[in-house]
């Protein structure tokens, strides 16, 4: 059935295929019936996870990467396609509409996107509103970033109004300091201005807690294109303030690894996604695992298109894998296998 669907999105401008894909997605999901659904997309009847709240990951194991859910409109039906955990965002206080359109890129040969989105979102307070009716056994978590027009030496008031505003109403954060669609947004990303955000962050969480018994995990969000000493940097940065750990990578502003796209150059800037950044992923969490204590969760994600590359994650040391590029390729089916794989 998706190959069908792909077919047909697949003619149309990427930016405006993701929106009529995930809309009709949804359309589907609240009018048939939940067992057609699944026959449609050919999806497994999942047993529940049992999963601990104050300990998701262990549990949780095949995740949508954030991006594709800015908005909060469609976690629903991802979840009924088998995603165990959605991430929303990336979620600034105020609304922007992004970068100047076309910013979505599809590489079909070397499966791959390229986007230079600009965070465009609907702002954390409408945000919030499609997430207070939540359903309790859908996991959903809130990938927090800061609006173009915040300088730097401001951002953290940023991440500390999502989190506020958030925290009653999703399961786990996750402090996005890098894209490369966003100015000087790497630069959050050295460790004296990420020190002072995931700080401020944790002292905040002391407040929150009060009227929520379990506090949530946090995670850092981090790019591929990083030095060793870098993210050495970013594993010391997460073993003082203590949080939950990390989702390695975002997207990459290489473009070394593309086999069939000769001119890249013809896209502009952005990130690239799919295929050509899993070994650069696979070798950040790689190097993670050394530079972490054992009880810190990696949450692996770049490029993972097949279960075996999903198995390659966990070995290296992900607890949990995140899917994006794959899934607008292959749709479905990618999670069906890699769930498959794994027996979960
Ligand atoms: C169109 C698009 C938009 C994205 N937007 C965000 C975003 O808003 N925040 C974020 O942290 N990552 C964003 N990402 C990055 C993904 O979450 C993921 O880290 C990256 O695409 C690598 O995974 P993949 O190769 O499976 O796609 C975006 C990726 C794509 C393709």
């Amino acid at each position: 059935m998706y190959s069908c669907i792909r077919k047909i999105l697949f003619l149309l401008d990427a930016e405006k295929a993701h929106h009529l894909g995930l809309s009709a997605l949804t359309l589907l999901y609240k009018i048939l019936p939940k067992r057609f659904f699944q026959l449609v997309f050919n999806i497994p009847n999942y047993p529940p996870v049992n999963f601990d709240r104050n300990n998701l990951f262990p549990h949780l194991k095949v995740g949508l990467a954030a991006g594709l859910d800015k908005n909060a409109q469609h976690y629903q039906v991802l979840a009924a396609l088998g995603f165990q955990f959605i991430e929303i965002g990336t979620v600034t206080p105020i609304p922007q509409s992004g970068n100047p359109k076309p910013r979505l890129f599809r590489l079909l040969k070397d499966e791959a996107i390229i986007n230079r989105m600009g965070f465009n979102n609907d702002g954390v307070k409408r945000i919030k509103k499609r997430l207070i009716h939540k359903p309790k056994n859908i996991i959903v978590g809130a990938n927090i970033g800061k609006n173009k027009i915040t300088p730097n030496e401001l951002a953290v008031n940023d991440y500390l109004i999502c989190f506020r505003e958030l925290y009653d109403v999703v399961d786990y954060f996750v402090i996005n300091v890098r894209s490369p669609n966003t100015p000087d947004l790497r630069s959050l990303q050295d460790k004296e201005p990420l020190l002072k955000i995931v700080s401020a962050l944790k002292n905040e969480e002391q407040l929150l807690v009060k009227n929520n018994p379990s506090p949530k995990p946090i995670l850092l969000k981090i790019a591929p294109d990083m030095t060793d000493e870098q993210i050495q940097d970013i594993a010391e940065v997460i073993q003082t303030t203590n949080i939950t750990g990390v989702v390695a990578t975002n997207t990459t502003i290489s473009r070394e690894h593309l086999i069939y796209e000769k001119h890249p150059e013809k896209y502009g800037e952005g990130g690239l996604s799919g295929k050509p950044l899993f070994d650069k992923s696979l070798n950040i969490i790689k190097k993670l695992r050394i530079f972490l204590s054992s009880d810190k969760i990696i949450i692996g994600v770049g490029g993972i298109d097949t279960e075996e590359k999903a198995e390659q994650m966990f070995k290296a040391g992900a607890h949990a894998i995140q899917l994006y590029t794959s899934f607008i390729y292959r749709g479905p089916s990618i999670i069906t296998a890699i769930r498959k794989k794994l027996h979960i």
